[in-house]
């Protein structure tokens, strides 16, 4: 238990530092996980007893404060700082929210869906409606109407009865470009790029399923697409740096034809060698048209 010497302690300066405290526990953690059992024990009994007299506190504090109408009014609105929700949360002072609720009936139904290879998410809460969209297999699917109205539907219906509308929204997830027009979808590449977005085809140039290979302000590149999802890589075996675009293609899955690398188009993962990955750049669809911004 000496480790606990070594602990680098939050200095005074830190102590409101959110990141700060959750690292020392973390770090806490990681020493008594080389604890033996019997230390292991009452370390979380001795954190469980703490936090059982902290949580005691704030409930007397809370019961103290309830009945003033200012000092209610002030407490709900402290509980919109997320750690103080967090923590009122975790002692059970304040119920869960509408939406957490709703998340929970759905994670009840999600290996239900996941035995499926598809998956639920939850779009809005506007009370007393709810909108959720099917992803993976399950969108689209012929039978997903009749998941949705005997999984769904009963499993949020039950376990927040203040929700009586569920409304399945079909498709991907929109959101709008500066000039108005529908994004369709947006790569999870871009938020993590700079630079501008090129024009580079339009949506239905590349084939359901298929590939374009097409060269972009001197880039050679891979388009691959499924439904309104476009993928964008370089051109480029992780290999030998070939151009894969003669590739056969099956289930979403490229192989080069040089020397049989396999590549996931929806990620550019390596399946023959997953150490390597192909090189992606961001793209959206915008109406019609394909852009990409390329990583240089
Ligand atoms: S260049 Fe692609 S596998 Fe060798």
């Amino acid at each position: 238990m000496s480790a606990l010497a070594a602990i680098p302690t939050t200095v005074e300066s830190e102590r409101n530092d959110v990141a700060h405290l959750v690292g020392d526990v973390e770090r806490l953690e990681m020493i008594f996980d080389g604890w033996d059992e019997t230390a292991r024990g009452a370390a979380r009994a001795y954190g469980l007893a703490i936090e059982a007299l902290n949580g005691e506190a704030l409930r007397r504090l809370v019961a103290a404060l309830k009945h003033d109408p200012a000092a209610l009014a002030a407490m709900k609105s402290a509980v919109a700082d997320d750690v103080v929700y967090a923590v009122m949360r975790r002692h059970g002072i304040i119920k869960p929210s509408l939406t957490e609720r709703v998340e929970a009936a759905l994670d009840g139904i999600r290996p239900m869906l996941a035995s499926h290879g598809g998956d639920v998410e939850l779009v809005a809460v506007t009370p007393p409606a709810i909108e959720v969209r099917f992803t993976g297999s399950c969108d689209g699917c012929p039978a997903s109407a009749l998941t949705f109205h005997a999984g769904v539907k009963k499993a949020v219906e039950e376990a927040c009865p203040e929700i009586t509308d569920i409304l399945q929204v079909k498709g991907l997830a929109t959101a709008s470009a500066p000039n108005g027009d529908t994004v369709r979808f947006v790569s999870p590449f871009a938020l993590a790029s700079g630079g501008q977005w090129h024009y580079a085809a339009k949506i239905a140039d590349i084939p359901e399923a298929g590939i374009k290979a097409m060269i972009l302000d001197g880039e050679k590149l891979l388009l691959s697409r499924r439904g309104s999802i476009v993928t964008c890589f370089q051109n480029a075996c992780a290999h030998l740096g070939l151009a894969l675009d003669d590739g056969e293609i099956e289930n979403g899955v490229i192989t080069c034809p040089y020397h049989g690398f396999r590549y996931d188009l929806s990620s550019g993962e390596c399946l023959t060698a997953p150490s390597v990955q192909l090189q992606p750049h961001a793209v959206r669809v915008v109406g019609t048209r394909v852009e990409v911004r390329l990583q240089k």
